[in-house]
């Protein structure tokens, strides 16, 4: 069993999308019972929402229904989860300063380094911006997502 935790900033909009995306690609997969997802947020403003209106009904029209409540990151988690991957630059730096060992810091990675098709470095914030920025989250984290499962299956 491999547990996978997805992480943003708020938890309401690249976090829960991802774990969406790759939620779905692990039921066509049929590999519920191995690999397991969550998100979380490095910040606890939006403890207990549904994800951002906007990302649903982007989600939406591609098929996704995003259910998450958000919450924040916890120490536990570290030791709960055996990937925990982070979209951006800050989200990375502020889960490495949560880590509350350096064997848990190594769970730590960055969700464009799965990415297969797309180059970039960073699954940038889509909250002040509009639709389009939406989109491109959601291109951005079906292409990682696949990459990582693809990775998790070659292990
Ligand atoms: P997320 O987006 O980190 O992808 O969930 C954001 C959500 C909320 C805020 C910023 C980013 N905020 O400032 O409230």
């Amino acid at each position: 069993m491999k547990k996978i935790l997805f992480v943003c900033l708020g938890n309401i909009c690249r976090s829960p999308m991802a774990e969406g995306v790759m939620l779905r690609l692990i039921q066509e997969a049929g590999l519920e019972k191995e690999i397991k997802v969550d998100s979380a947020g490095t910040a606890a403003y939006h403890e207990g929402e549904l994800p951002d209106s906007r990302m649903r009904s982007h989600a939406s029209r591609r098929g996704y229904q995003l259910t998450h409540r958000s919450r924040p990151v916890t120490t536990d988690d570290f030791y709960d989860f055996d990937l925990i991957i982070g979209m951006d630059d800050q989200n990375i730096n502020n889960l490495y300063k949560y880590a509350p060992s350096v064997e848990t810091s190594q769970k730590i990675h960055r969700m464009t380094d799965y990415c297969v098709n797309m180059s970039t470095d960073h699954v940038p914030d889509p909250y002040y911006g509009g639709s389009s920025g939406f989109e491109y989250v959601i291109d951005l984290l079906e292409d990682a997502c696949a990459g990582l499962l693809d990775s998790l299956r070659k292990e």
